[in-house]
């Protein structure tokens, strides 16, 4: 349909970027881009008005964002050509051809187009051999200054070689590594610097990404405050497996923030509050972080020295987020994982038959001791001391 309004329009319509890279490999992709051979921000005013859509332009870019009703998110942008004033720039874009566009882009596969309108629908326009490196699995810049020019597609090429399961052609390589040694990577703003490691962390092959990445000397370029040791790969590594049986006792978990308590394994409560303070994280990972960090030397003496029940396991963990006992779990020894697992089994079955509604039937006002009362009956019945509604209204009543 966008073809047949590029006809009505007069202007060339393509579809580009990372969703014909994914048509061409049979992968699901819902991000639409579209380039046109023309004034791309009138074409785009033209679908909104036809689809309905919210429209967010960029004059700058000469782009726009379309808003469907039915959810779906079209980017829209004038074919440009783009130069940067210097390494790691924001670029100064002028309108150029499709060529043009597909030139400036990070990768070859990444670099491909589609026709849209009527005589070019499904023509596939490959100028620079994008469709052969897909076949090979190859991810290779069209350029020798892309990284120079834009840093961050480092972290996007090592996404990509792990993704597809591809491999980073070998002057590519010598090139990410160049600019990693001019120390363009620290020229980037910190902003997109997160944006790509978030990127990272929803990756299927996490662990092997970073890996990567460290391998290639990234971090402590661009965040000092971790330690990636072999230990923390490990960690990594280790969290899919962990991941498959700790969702059936905790859920909702959040993955990306079980990441970064791994991540933060070696940081001190300074380095702690430094990164809190760098990515302006949620209340939730702020938390999680501190608390961790805060009391995980004391939470791991515990559980090694004492044999806990599953109360003891509950007044040592129980407040804690789920993704901060994951990480406990993780970096427990066989023993101490055990205990935990306990815990969590007891917990799983665990079935209280009063609630707060009994308790202020009793006359306790909902607050701290409410809280503190139905922990304490919590905790009895981890242990099996109490079994029927009964039993429970006692305690609380003695
Ligand atoms: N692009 C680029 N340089 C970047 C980021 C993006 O050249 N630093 C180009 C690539 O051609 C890319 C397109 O812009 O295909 C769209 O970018 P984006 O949506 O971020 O990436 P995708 O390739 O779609 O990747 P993903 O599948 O991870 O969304």
């Amino acid at each position: 349909q966008i073809g047949s309004y590029g006809d009505r329009e007069c202007v060339r319509v393509y579809l580009v970027g990372g969703l014909v890279r994914d048509l061409l490999l049979g992968i699901p992709n819902v991000d639409l881009d579209v380039v046109v051979e023309g004034d791309g921000l009138s074409f785009a005013r033209v679908l909104a008005e036809t689809f309905r859509a919210k429209i967010s332009l960029h004059e700058k870019f000469s782009t726009a964002t379309l808003y469907l009703p039915d959810g779906l998110k079209v980017d829209v942008a004038t074919a440009r050509t783009e130069y940067y004033e210097f390494p790691a720039a924001l670029p100064v874009v002028e309108t150029g051809s499709l060529k043009q566009d597909l030139y400036r882009r990070d990768f070859t596969i990444n670099a491909m187009a589609v026709g849209l309108n009527q005589d070019t629908r499904g023509h596939l326009v490959d100028f620079f051999c994008g469709k052969s490196d897909l076949e090979q699995g190859i991810i290779k810049v069209l350029y020798n200054l892309s990284f120079v020019e834009d840093p961050t597609r480092i972290m996007r090429g090592i996404r990509f070689v792990h993704r597809y399961g591809f491999r980073m052609e070998p002057e590519t390589k010598k090139f990410a590594l160049q600019a990693l040694e001019q120390g363009l990577m620290e020229k980037v703003s910190f902003s997109r610097l997160k944006e790509e490691f978030m990127l990272i962390l929803h990756e299927e092959n996490f662990a092997l990404i970073l890996e990567n990445l460290k391998e290639m000397g990234l971090w402590e370029r661009i965040f000092p405050e971790w330690t990636i040791s072999e230990e923390v790969i490990k960690l990594l590594k280790e969290i899919p497996p962990t991941w498959s049986w700790v969702k059936e006792y905790l859920a909702p978990l959040d993955l990306n923030l079980v990441i970064l308590l791994v991540l933060c394994h070696h940081c001190s409560e300074m380095q702690i509050r430094t990164l809190n303070e760098k990515f302006s994280w949620s209340k939730l990972y702020r938390s999680a972080l501190e608390k961790i960090s805060w009391n995980k030397e004391r939470i791991f003496q515990e559980l090694a020295t004492n044999s806990l029940s599953p109360s003891g396991v509950f007044s040592l963990i129980g407040d804690l987020p789920a993704e901060a006992i994951v990480y406990l779990i993780l970096v427990s020894d066989c023993r101490q994982r055990k205990v935990i697992r306990n815990y969590l089994e007891a917990k799983k079955n665990l079935f209280m038959h009063i609630s707060g509604e009994d308790l202020k039937c009793l006359g306790v006002k909902p607050g701290p001791r409410m809280k503190q009362l139905l922990d304490r009956v919590r905790k009895e019945r981890l242990d099996g001391n109490l079994i029927s509604r009964a039993d429970e209204m006692t305690y609380v009543k003695a």
